[in-house]
């Protein structure tokens, strides 16, 4: 039997379905009658009202896990399937990456793949501390917001310590009174310095901030681990080698993230202090991230990382986040809450502006009550987008 689906309000096309054959079919049939001329009627109506149906999805400024993968990397992940290949790593993509990744950072380090942001950041962290330990970090950071408490549980209880600090950075001063507060053996012991960079909040730390940190951990016997799910906007935007803002300055374990840069998944741990690597892989293993057919993350970030197109992605992302907050400001007359260094902006906007832009099928997140809200641009990102997303917010500005 055959029916009608309807498609964004802008078409129907139809569909198969098992046909039963039974009693009944006729009245079905009627139904259906019924069913295809209402979402005609619909469809006619969306098009005449200009305006689209909740579910006509515009993720574009949703998140950057909502882009596609990039040409690039598809083009990657194609090639490691033509044949069978070894698993578990010991496939040549696999090796490929790792190497990759040693002449990006001009230095030998140890190279990991793990499926997500989640679980590089919470592996690592686990691989620096024991239970009894803690883990400094921004109250905003995406280990104390997003992980649904994996860090204090890969750790087995690790404790994270919140730090304050302006635009999603931690503040070395408030950080310095967190330390100072924590009583000896009746505390748990600081362990490590955590800060993402690019910040939850679409900022930068500079070579000097970053430095800064790394001498506050230093000077305690601190590790230092940098959240990297968007290193590469960071690259592109500091215009640094990476390993300027890395192991050159104290950086002691980096997950950086290809996901949001243009890979469907899959996340590098990277350990530039190859002595704290040491069984890290059963720790893998053991929290079900070792990939048995691997090559399929590792060819995607190979695409990724020949001919520069990380940072290729990366400053795309940047430019149209760029674009969109001027445009916004200019245009639209909203505020953009915190410097765009990155691929985000976080604006304020009313509650009913922001009702009329869903109803118009825009999907993006309140972050910050009671009216600060992110949009993401990506790879993928185009002018029209962000005409269209401006067209609309000009339209519905209240
Ligand atoms: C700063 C930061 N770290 C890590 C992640 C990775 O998270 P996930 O586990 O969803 O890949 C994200 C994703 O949004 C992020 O924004």
């Amino acid at each position: 039997m055959k029916i009608a689906a309807y498609n964004f309000g802008e078409q129907v096309e139809e569909i198969c379905l098992a046909d039963s054959g039974g009693p009944g079919l006729g009245s079905v049939r009627q139904s259906l009658s019924v069913f295809l001329l209402v979402i005609a009627l619909e469809g006619k109506l969306a098009k005449q009202t200009g305006k689209r149906r909740m579910d006509s999805g515009r993720y574009g400024f949703a998140s950057d896990n909502t882009a596609a993968i990039c040409p690039e990397a598809w083009a990657a992940l194609q090639e490691a399937n033509a044949k069978s290949a070894p698993s578990y790593g010991e496939d040549c993509w696999t090796a490929r990456v790792s190497d990759r990744i040693r002449e990006i950072f001009e230095t030998d380090c140890d190279v990991y793949f793990v499926f997500n942001g989640t679980a590089a950041n919470a592996l690592s962290l686990a691989q620096l501390c024991q239970s009894f330990h803690s883990i400094i970090c921004h109250e905003y950071s995406h280990l104390q917001t997003d992980e649904c408490g994996a860090p204090e549980f890969l750790t087995k209880g690790s404790k994270l310590l919140l730090v304050g600090g302006a635009s999603g950075k931690i503040d070395i001063a408030q950080a310095e009174t967190v330390v100072a507060r924590q009583n000896e053996l009746h505390s748990q012991e600081p362990r490590v310095v955590s800060i993402a960079q690019a910040t939850e909040f679409g900022t930068i730390y500079a070579g000097n901030e970053i430095a800064a940190i790394a001498e506050f951990a230093r000077a305690r016997e601190m590790f230092f681990h940098l959240d990297g799910a968007r290193f590469a906007n960071a690259i592109a935007s500091l215009n640094c080698a990476p390993k300027a803002i890395t192991w050159e300055i104290g950086v002691d374990v980096l997950c950086f993230g290809g996901t949001k840069n243009g890979t469907a998944a899959g996340e590098l741990v990277i350990f530039f202090n190859k002595e704290i690597s040491r069984e890290f892989g059963y720790r893998l293993k053991q929290a079900g991230q070792l990939g048995s057919k691997i090559r399929f993350l590792a060819a995607p970030w190979l695409g990724l990382l020949t001919n520069g197109v990380w940072l290729k992605n990366a400053q795309h992302a940047n430019g149209a986040a760029r674009r969109l907050a001027d445009r916004l400001q200019n245009e639209a007359k909203i505020d953009i809450v915190f410097p765009v260094e990155a691929n985000s902006v976080f604006v304020r906007m009313n509650e009913p502006s922001v009702r009329d832009l869903h109803a118009r099928g825009w999907h993006f997140y309140k972050f910050i009550e009671p009216d600060v809200h992110r949009l993401m641009c990506s790879w993928s990102t185009t002018d029209r987008e962000i005409s269209d997303f401006i067209a609309d917010i000009v339209a519905s500005n209240h």
